[in-house]
């Protein structure tokens, strides 16, 4: 009876650690914005900050998740590239701010990278038009040569063109994703698609202000 006892508690002890180890392996790490010096406030182009907070998660070795905190963040025309180690969440609880007047492709690109989760709730704002006489259009958002992804509960809003680009894509899916800009604004499309297989979409909003 005793070594019976004595022997199901080892097994009870053997299986809790087995569980544990599994569950630390497969646990998310975290990378905090604002852990690379980035400044909220709009004022600061934050950039470098988030291009190093990318890296880092990328090449973690597991999944990761890069949380844009509360707060507004401004960021310069950023590409954030794959392939990464790992499933890799972007989480944005607050707002990342383009500068005004944007220039170029594209605003925020996400490129070649496999099992992507876009959410947090937070907004992209474009802050509108182009810089004046300018012949390009940026993108706010573009997704290249992403697969097996989702973006999910995401605000796209005041692009100078398009709100989101999915180009070369395989399998991923949008969620709602509310895009938003003024009525008047020049040329604002809302989702453009191509060379991509099964993107599915579904409570998408898209709504002009007065
Ligand atoms: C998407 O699927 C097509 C067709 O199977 C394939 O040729 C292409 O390489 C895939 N794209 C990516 C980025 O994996």
């Amino acid at each position: 009876m005793e070594i019976k006892s004595s022997n199901s508690k080892f097994i009870l002890s053997l299986v809790l650690l087995i569980f544990f180890f599994i569950k630390g392996q497969c646990q998310s790490k975290f990378f905090f914005l604002d852990h690379y010096g980035a400044v909220e406030g709009g004022q600061v182009d934050n950039s470098k900050a988030l291009q190093k907070a990318w890296e880092d998660a990328c090449k973690w070795k597991g999944g990761s998740n890069l949380v844009i905190p509360k707060g507004t963040y401004l960021v310069n025309p950023i590409q954030l590239i794959g392939p990464c180690s790992g499933p890799i969440e972007f989480q944005n609880t607050g707002t990342l701010k383009a500068p005004l007047g944007l220039n170029g492709d594209f605003w925020i690109e996400f490129r070649y990278i496999d099992r992507l989760t876009l959410n947090g709730g937070g907004s992209f704002d474009g802050q509108g038009p182009p810089k004046e006489g300018s012949s390009n259009l940026p993108t706010l958002l573009r997704f290249s040569f992403v697969t097996n992804s989702k973006a999910q509960d995401v605000k796209l809003i005041n692009s100078p063109n398009t709100h989101f680009n999915l180009f070369g894509c395989n399998n991923t899916e949008l969620f709602k994703i509310t895009i938003s800009s003024p009525g008047d604004s020049h040329n604002t499309d809302g989702i453009k698609i191509g060379h991509s297989n099964g993107i599915k979409i579904s409570k998408l909003t898209y709504s002009f202000r007065r």
